[in-house]
């Protein structure tokens, strides 16, 4: 068997260089604000298309759109409303008819103690994020599958390593999304898709913005590097997973200013 024979050399030799951001296209869940928004950004930056996936803030994808004629595909995606999931990942494709790279950015957040959490709310919690990511992949890898240097980055959180009080729920799903990430790097390694996970730390965003200031103040002196992280700093290690580090899969990329440490 050789390359003109069709034996998948070429794209065996392809998949072990970043292929430039040009052609490619990227869908980012929760690209309306926060670290979602960063990611769109910098995968514009480098040339590749964006399928941003908002819930609420479709106005923010529109103005990305308006910014960069053609690059951005406003689309609409509730990890709540699982039929939006496939839809969501089928109209990426019927768009642009390929999808090189999944960044599943968009997390649902609800918080307490697992003795004060409402049952309902705290598994709400847990199958939003993981139903939601399994929806969106399975619907994706078909695609994926046919992509050039085909990639699935979750952003998770080092949280769902070393854990953290109040957050029972949202760890859990973190913790969830590296078993899936590993054992799914291990099912796509023969079509090669990559899928790795990127554990941030604390970051400035909505998210934490509620953050009290005596807990950032905690947080941040048990911090190597003294500070939150910004979302320029993760959207470059989520562009890196994506599209630079093609001899990673199955691993977790932790951006944490040193935090868990
Ligand atoms: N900020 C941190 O310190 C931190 C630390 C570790 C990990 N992370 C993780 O990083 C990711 C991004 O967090 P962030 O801080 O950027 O959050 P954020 O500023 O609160 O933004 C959340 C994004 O997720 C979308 N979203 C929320 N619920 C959704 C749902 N049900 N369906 C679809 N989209 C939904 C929002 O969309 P709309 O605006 O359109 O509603 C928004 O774009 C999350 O996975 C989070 O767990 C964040």
């Amino acid at each position: 068997m050789n390359q003109a024979a069709g034996d998948g050399t070429d794209r065996y030799h392809r998949s072990m260089t970043p292929t430039g951001g040009e052609g490619r296209v990227a869908l980012v869940t929760g690209a309306s604000r926060g670290i979602g928004a960063g990611i769109a950004r910098h995968l514009l930056d480098r040339g590749v298309r964006v399928a941003g996936a908002y819930r609420s803030g479709r106005d923010s994808v529109v103005e990305l759109a308006a910014r960069h004629p053609g690059q951005v595909l406003p689309v609409h995606l509730d990890l709540a409303d699982p039929d939006t999931l496939s839809a969501g990942v089928d109209e990426v494709h019927r768009h642009w008819g390929r999808l090189d790279s999944l960044v599943l950015n968009a997390a649902v957040w609800d918080g307490g103690r697992l003795t004060r959490m409402d049952p309902d709310a705290w598994w709400r919690v847990v199958e939003t994020n993981l139903r939601g990511t399994a929806t969106i992949v399975r619907a994706a890898v078909p695609h994926l599958i046919a992509g050039e240097n085909p990639s699935i980055v979750i952003v998770g959180s080092v949280v769902g390593e070393i854990g953290f009080p109040g957050d029972t729920a949202y760890a859990s799903a973190k913790a969830a999304a590296v078993g899936f990430a590993r054992s799914l790097a291990k099912e796509l390694a023969s079509k090669k898709v990559r899928v790795n996970v990127l554990a941030p730390g604390f970051v400035d965003t909505d998210m934490t913005a509620a953050v009290p200031a005596g807990s950032r103040n905690a947080i941040v002196e048990a911090t190597l590097l003294g500070r939150f992280g910004t979302v320029d700093e993760i959207s470059r290690a989520a562009v890196f997973l994506a599209e630079d580090a093609t001899f990673c899969t199955g691993t977790v990329l932790t951006a944490d200013g040193g935090w868990s440490l």
